[in-house]
Parts: structure tokens; sequence; C-alpha cells
């Protein structure tokens, strides 16, 4: 949970008690500030400056991977309730669809999971990424790790393990970012090559949160703790 939304009392937390004193910080970054856009959209992003500017939020919440409520100004509302946060930090106001390939080799003690260091937080993460427009979830979880890491598994089935909200860092209370979260099981590990979005890509060993806590630790490294509950349905996917 980000620090904002720690602040926020959990009984306020919720879009149905009224807080007419709610101040959330505007975390949007200079190049998404509607002064910039009207300049300048860059690539990976919408162009609409407010939310009120998307036309479309009927056939977003219909494809939403979890369901999203629009307030009285025609402003999407973060699933959970208050984060703490308004603006966008994201490419798109409402719902960012993003995809997360858990890949996990070997078994028993000898058992690892694939993971990069994000250029953007320096923190270790599951090698996912957004899903491009008109891109589904499944070719995005292979070309996400393809492009990250150099692994290939277009062959293999994966297991999808859920569709969540990720409590991303960049997320306030109008974008967010929701994830297809899948497993991937090799027999062993495979090399590996960081890429695009990744600083570095490396096997840690993955019987326990707290054992892959202890191995990231020990490489100097922290990890990105939106991923622990994917990583955590992987580890109970794995015990069944
Ligand atoms: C996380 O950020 C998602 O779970 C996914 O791993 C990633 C998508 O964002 P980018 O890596 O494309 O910035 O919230």
């Amino acid at each position: 949970m980000n620090e904002n939304t720690e602040a926020i009392p959990a009984e306020r937390r919720s879009w149905s008690v009224t807080w007419p004193a709610y101040r959330p910080a505007d975390i949007t970054p200079p190049e998404l500030r509607p002064s910039a856009l009207a300049h300048h959209v860059p690539d990976w992003a919408e162009a609409a400056p407010t939310p009120a500017d998307v036309h479309d939020w009927e056939q977003r919440q219909a494809h939403a991977l979890v369901h999203f409520e629009i307030d009285e100004r025609g402003w999407p509302l973060h699933p959970y309730g208050r984060t703490g946060r308004t603006g966008r930090n994201l490419g798109r106001w409402g719902e960012n669809q993003a995809a997360d390939p858990i890949v996990v080799a070997g078994t028993g003690e000898q058992r690892w999971v694939l993971l990069i260091t994000r250029d953007d937080i320096e923190q270790e993460a599951i090698p996912g990424g957004m899903v491009d427009p008109g891109e589904t979830a499944p070719v995005a979880l292979v070309r996400e790790l393809r492009e990250e890491t150099g692994v290939d598994l277009s062959d293999h089935r994966p297991i999808i393990l859920g569709r969540d909200v990720v409590d991303d860092w960049r997320t306030s209370d109008h974008a967010w970012v929701a994830s297809t979260s899948a497993l991937y099981r090799l027999p062993a590990t495979v090399t590996a090559v960081a890429a695009d979005d990744a600083l570095d890509a490396n096997w840690y060993a993955f019987n326990s949160l707290d054992q892959l806590d202890a191995a990231i630790t020990a490489a100097g490294r922290t990890l990105y703790a939106a991923h622990r509950p994917l990583l955590q349905r992987a580890l109970d996917q794995l015990a069944q």
C-alpha cells in the first residue's frame, strides 16, 4: 500500500463515505499535465487531460478486469476506494491493463522464480508490462517476458492465476493498474538477459516469500511490494 493510502483511515477509504475535506496529493508528472498535453502527447499516454474528456467509459467499464464506478463528474473511481492521490501517472485514466508472467523453474528445494530489476523504481519485480491497445493478455504475457528477459515461452501454456488490481507505485484515485497474472513452469532455469525496461534479470530461490525476500536482500536489492500478492498466489498454486 502506498504511503498516501496508509495515511487514510480505513473507515474513510470507501467512496460511499462522504469526506468533504479530502485533499489527495496530485501525482501527475509534468508531461501529463493538461498544459503539456495541449502541445505533445507521449506515445504511451492517452490525450484526455481529465477523465471528463474520455467518452467511452461504458465500454471501458464493460471490458474492465476489475469492476469500477464512475462518479457524478464522470471520473472513474479506484475499485478499492480512496488512495490519497489524484491525477494520472499512467497511460490511461481508469484501469490500465497489465500482464504479469511468473516463470518458475525446477522443483523442491531447487525451485526458482525469474524477476527483473525495474528501471523506474530499481526494485525486483515480475517481468510484466502493459497490454497494448487491441492486444490480448496471453499475447502480452509472452511479449513482455521476451522483451524484458529474452525468454520466449510462446509455445508454453500458462495457468492463469487471476485478474487483480495491483498496488502499483503510480496508482491514484482515477488511474490504476489491473493485471492478468499467469504461472509458467519450466524444468530448469534458462538464460535470461535483461532488456527494455529491465536493468537486470535473475533467478531467485522460490519456496516461500520469506525465502525470496532473504535471497533478494542477500543480493542487496528489494522486492517490489505490489507484486507480493501475485507471487504468493503463484506459491499457493504450486502447493496444490
Ligand atoms: C505493475 O507494473 C504491473 O503489475 C506490471 O508488472 C507493470 C506494468 O507497468 P510497466 O512495466 O509497463 O511500466 O504495476
